[in-house]
């Protein structure tokens, strides 16, 4: 067995990876976490989904792909240009909500929400607001962060906020968690 995906692919991802390309914006999860992030979506038929840090809308799109009809997705980002190319290629998905917002703004407002799912790939809910973020996730909900491995792009002190981000998970009560040491650094934890 190898890691090549022998499976479809999500309609909209070239086109989005082409305008994501023509923009220069690098921060994109890999292909290998959007298959996982697709794969753990088809588990919560009619769920509620959040996303926080849209980016052009890649790993939105394979979020998209492994939801029901049923479900819906909130994806937030505060980059207006980076939102225009995701409105784009998935703003016709009714599932989908996108919202321009700064991330610490829409926690604050929305921390009565409850979600199944929860993709933290910006720093609200992740390197800050954990604790408020990982409060609006239900039980035998997901909560999933990428880019946990070390990355070219991590500014000098990064590493100890990962280290201390992974304790601080590890230490939740409320949490089982897994790591994989696979594409960028993969943790998925469940809420008990
Ligand atoms: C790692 S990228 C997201 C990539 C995207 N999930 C994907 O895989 O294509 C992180 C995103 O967080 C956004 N961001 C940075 N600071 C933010 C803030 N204060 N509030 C909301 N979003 C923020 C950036 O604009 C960027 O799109």
């Amino acid at each position: 067995m190898t890691d090549k995906m022998n499976q479809k692919i999500p309609e909209a991802y070239f086109d989005i990876d082409k305008a994501t390309k023509e923009n220069g914006f690098t921060m994109s999860s890999d292909q290998l976490t959007c298959s996982l992030l697709k794969l753990l979506a088809a588990s919560k038929p009619s769920g509620k989904f959040l996303e926080l840090g849209t980016g052009t809308g890649l790993s939105t799109a394979w979020i998209l792909d492994g939801m029901d009809n049923n479900s819906t997705l909130i994806s937030v980002d505060n980059d207006g240009t980076l939102l225009e190319i995701a409105k784009k290629h998935l703003g016709n998905d009714d599932r989908l909500q996108l919202i321009l917002s700064d991330g610490e703004d829409w926690v604050y407002n929305n921390l009565d929400q409850r979600f199944d799912y929860i993709f933290a790939d910006t720093w609200h809910g992740k390197y800050l607001l954990l604790d408020e973020v990982l409060d609006m996730l239900k039980e035998g909900g997901f909560y999933i962060v990428d880019d946990m491995m070390p990355q070219p792009n991590w500014p000098e002190g990064h590493q100890e906020k990962a280290v201390n981000f992974v304790q601080h998970l590890e230490r939740r009560s409320d949490l089982k968690l897994t790591k994989l040491n696979w594409a960028t650094g993969i943790i998925i934890a469940v809420k008990k």
